[in-house]
């Protein structure tokens, strides 16, 4: 679970609106306990637009951004944490391509989305890009570190 730093990897992920009310919030954290990652932190959020600004940085030129900002505000959003060995680039394997036309069957927008504008679901797309969004969108005391009983039957 740790690297040879003794850093946990860790991602963010975040069911966005479309998600949370087509009531998918379970369905989702079920894939990613079932896959063997560990939530350390968890709570639903009316995002703000300064949130996402720092969120979407990089793309503030690109001309999908007010109608992204719009969906992304238009209600609560999930938000977790999930640690685990390569979580970074599992989960974006778990949840598919950015665009549903081209996510497989199995992935979490390959089963439950069909436009890019609706995606449900947000992954951290880097090891930095995961340490930046979650000090983002997280502080430090709502993340908990803990350790499974029966650790060593889980290979975390
Ligand atoms: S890009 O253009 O390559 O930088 O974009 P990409 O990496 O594919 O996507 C970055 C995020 O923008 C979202 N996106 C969109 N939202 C709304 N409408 C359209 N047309 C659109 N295109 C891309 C996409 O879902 C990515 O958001 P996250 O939260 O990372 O999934």
């Amino acid at each position: 679970n740790s690297n040879s730093a003794g850093i946990r990897e860790r991602t963010l992920i975040a069911v966005k609106p479309d998600g949370v009310q087509r009531r998918l919030i379970g369905q989702i954290i079920q894939r990613f306990e079932i896959r063997g990652f560990q939530l350390v932190g968890l709570k639903m959020l009316q995002v703000s637009d300064e949130l996402l600004s720092q969120h979407y940085m990089s793309l503030c030129k690109k001309s999908f951004y007010p109608s992204l900002l719009h969906y992304m505000t238009s209600g609560p959003v999930v938000a977790m944490v999930w640690e685990g060995n390569n979580v970074v680039r599992s989960s974006r394997m778990l949840v598919g391509n950015t665009n549903p036309a081209e996510a497989p069957p199995g992935t979490i927008r390959g089963d439950f989305c069909i436009h890019i504008s609706r995606n449900v679901i947000h992954a951290s797309d880097s090891i930095e890009m995961a340490q930046k969004e979650i000090a983002l969108w997280f502080q430090s005391s709502e993340l908990i570190e803990w350790e499974c009983c029966d650790h060593g039957n889980f290979y975390q």
